[in-house]
C-alpha cells in the first residue's frame, strides 16, 4: 500500500473517497465544513436529518455530493473534539480504513491529519495514521489453505496536510511511519506463526534473510556446541528437553561512526513454553507460542532501522529455544553454571525465560555496549501488575529509563517504571546456589528483573517485560500487536537526534 502527503481542498479531490471527520455531536471539522460549503449544504443538511451523529466508530459513506469531484465521501465519526486524543484519533483511522477496503474504494484522501490534537504536530499525526492504517490492514493467513483478499483492496492513501510549508517533514513523516509499520507487521507474523514453524531455527533464517537485504547488517548463528565452548550452562539447560536445538541469533548493524558504541537489543525467543517438568496448566497453552514476542521486537525494530538507514551501530541479540517436558530436561532442583560464572538452583523450570537471557546478557559485555535493552514475555505476574496497557520497565541507569518511557509516551507505545530495589534482590536467595530461578508469590515480575539485574552490572541496562503488551489474549481478536517495535524506533530515533 502506498502513502502520500499532499495538500489541497476536499472538493477539489479527484479521487474515489475524501474522508472527513465528524465531531459528536454533529459538528463538522474544517474539512466537512469546507465540502459542506462548496456543495451548498448537502453535509449539514443531511446530518439534521440525523444519519451521523459523529459517535467515535460511526461511518457514513455518500456518494454524488454536488460540486465536489471525488466519487464518494466517507463522513467518520471521531467523538467530541474535548476527548479527540491519540487513542480516538487511531479508531477514527482504523475506521476509515476498514470501510474504505471493505467498501470498494482503491484510493482515498484522508482529512484526517488535520484534526487538532493537544500538543502533537502535524508530522506525528502523519506518522500515527500510517502506523494505525497499516495495523488496521494487516492480515494472518500463513498458516491458512484459503486466503482470501478484499476484492477491491485499498491501494492508495493520500493523507492530507494543511499547508505545502509542512510538506518536507511530513513526507519524513511517512518513511518513519512506513517503517515501525513495517517492523510491526514483521513482529506481528512471527509471534502468530504457530510453535511447529516458528522454531529456533526458523528465527535464525530469518536474520540470515534480513541480512540479504542490507550490506550494512552482518548474522552470526551460534549453535549449541558454540554456547558449550563459552559455558551457556543456564541457556543450554533449558533447551536440553527439548528436540529443536537451541539457537543464538546476533544480528550486527553498522549504521554509525567506527568508534560509535552500539545499543544493543536482547529479546527472549522461547518459541515454545510448555513449562518443562513444572508444566503449565493446557488453557490457553497455545498462547506460549507468543513466547518468543521479545524476539520479534527485536526483529521488528531491526527491520525499520535498514528501511530508515538509521546512523546508529546497534546490534539485536536473541537467545531462542523451546522450553519442554522431557527425561533430558531441567528438574526442580538443579543447579547450573551460567556464563557469568554465578551458579542457579532451578526451582521451577517454568522461569526459563531469565535462564536463556542471563547468559545472553553476559555474551554482550565482549561489545562494550553504549546500553542494553532487553526485552521479554518474562512473568504472569506483570500481566496482573500492570495489565495490557503498559510495559513493565526496570532499569539500572535512570537516564536510561527516562529515555525509554519517552520514547513510549511520544509514539503512544508506552512502558511504566517499576522498582529494581534492592530489598527484592533478597527473595533470589538458595542454600545450594548463588541464586535461585524463583523469588517467591510476591512482586514476580520485580524479582524476574532482579534475577536480570545480576547479569547487567557491567553495562546501562534496561528491561521491558512485555508480558502483558505483546499480543492480545484469547478471543476473536487472538493475535500479537507489533509493540515494542514502536517505542523501540523512536529510542533510536531520539538516540540519533541527540547525538548520544
Ligand atoms: N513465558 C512465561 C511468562 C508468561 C506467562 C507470559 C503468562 C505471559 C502470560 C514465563 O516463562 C513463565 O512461565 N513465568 C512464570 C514464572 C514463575 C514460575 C516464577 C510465571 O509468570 O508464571
Ligand atoms: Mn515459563
Ligand atoms: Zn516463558
Amino acid at each position: 500500500m502506498e502513502f502520500i502527503v499532499k495538500s489541497g481542498n476536499p472538493e477539489k479531490q479527484r479521487t474515489a473517497c475524501v474522508v472527513v471527520g465528524i465531531f459528536e455531536p454533529r459538528r463538522l471539522s474544517a474539512a466537512a465544513e469546507q465540502l459542506d460549503k462548496a456543495s451548498d449544504g448537502f453535509i449539514s443538511s443531511l446530518i439534521r436529518r440525523g444519519d451521523m451523529e459523529g459517535i467515535a466508530g460511526q461511518t457514513l459513506l455518500l456518494y454524488n455530493i454536488p460540486n465536489t469531484l471525488s466519487d464518494r465521501v466517507l463522513l467518520v465519526g471521531c467523538g467530541k473534539e474535548r476527548d479527540f486524543d491519540i487513542n480516538e484519533y487511531h479508531k477514527v483511522i482504523v475506521n476509515a480504513t476498514n470501510a474504505l477496503n471493505d467498501g470498494g474504494s482503491m484510493e482515498a484522501v484522508y482529512y484526517l491529519p488535520e484534526l487538532n490534537i493537544k500538543g502533537r504536530a502535524i508530522e506525528w499525526k502523519i506518522t500515527q495514521a500510517i502506523i494505525a492504517a497499516k495495523n488496521a490492514l494487516y492480515h494472518y493467513d500463513h498458516t491458512k489453505s484459503k486466503s482470501t483478499p478484499p476484492r477491491r483492496p485499498l491501494r492508495k492513501v493520500v493523507l492530507s496536510i494543511p499547508s505545502r510549508r509542512e510538506l518536507t517533514s511530513s513526507e519524513q513523516a511517512v518513511k518513519t511511519g512506513l517503517a515501525i509499520a513495517n517492523g510491526m507487521a514483521l513482529s506481528k507474523e512471527l509471534g502468530n506463526l504457530p510453535g511447529n514453524i516458528c522454531t529456533p531455527t526458523y528465527l535464525a533464517e530469518q536474520a540470515i534473510e534480513l541480512a540479504k537485504d542490507c550490506p550494512k547488517l552482518s548474522t552470526e548463528i551460534l549453535e549449541e556446541s558454540d554456547m558449550e565452548k563459552l559455558g551457556m550452562g543456564a541457556l543450554l539447560s533449558v533447551s536440553r528437553g527439548s528436540r529443536q536445538p537451541a539457537k543464538l541469533i546476533v544480528m550486527k548493524y553498522d549504521g554509525g561512526e567506527q568508534d560509535q558504541k552500539p545499543v544493543i537489543f536482547v529479546g527472549k525467543g522461547l518459541t515454545f513454553d510448555a513449562g518443562g517438568i513444572s508444566i503449565k496448566p493446557s488453557a490457553a497453552m497455545d498462547e506460549m507460542k507468543y513466547d518468543m514476542c521479545g524476539s520479534a521486537g527485536v526483529f521488528g525494530a531491526m527491520r525499520a532501522c535498514i528501511d530508515l538507514e538509521l546512523p546508529i551501530n546497534f546490534i539485536g541479540v536473541i537467545p531462542s529455544s523451546e522450553n519442554m517436558p522431557d527425561g533430558d530436561a531441567n528438574k526442580p532442583g538443579d543447579v547450573v553454571t551460567s556464563m557469568s560464572g554465578q551458579t542457579i538452583e532451578i526451582l521451577n523450570t517454568d522461569a526459563e525465560g531469565r535462564l536463556i537471557l542471563c547468559d545472553a546478557l553476559t555474551y554482550c559485555e565482549q561489545f562494550e555496549p553504549a546500553v542494553i535493552v532487553d526485552m521479554a514475555t518474562l512473568t504472569g505476574a506483570c500481566v496482573i501488575a500492570l495489565g495490557k496497557h503498559a510495559h513493565g520497565l526496570f532499569s539500572n541507569h535512570n537516564p536510561l529509563a527516562h529515555d525509554l518511557l519517552n520514547a513510549g509516551k511520544t509514539i503512544g507505545d508506552r512502558a511504566w517504571e517499576m522498582p529494581l530495589w534492592e530489598e527484592y534482590q533478597e527473595q533470589l536467595k538458595s542454600n545450594f546456589a548463588d541464586m535461585a530461578n524463583i523469588g517467591g508469590r510476591e512482586a514476580g515480575a520485580v524479582t524476574a528483573a532482579c534475577f536480570l539485574s545480576r547479569y547487567a552490572k557491567k553495562f546501562r541496562w534496561a528491561h521491558l517485560d512485555i508480558a502483558g503488551t505483546a499480543w492480545i489474549s484469547g478471543g476473536s481478536n487472538k493475535g500479537s500487536t507489533g509493540r515494542p517495535v514502536p517505542l523501540l524506533v523512536q529510542f533510536l530515533l531520539d538516540r540519533i537526534a541527540n547525538k548520544k
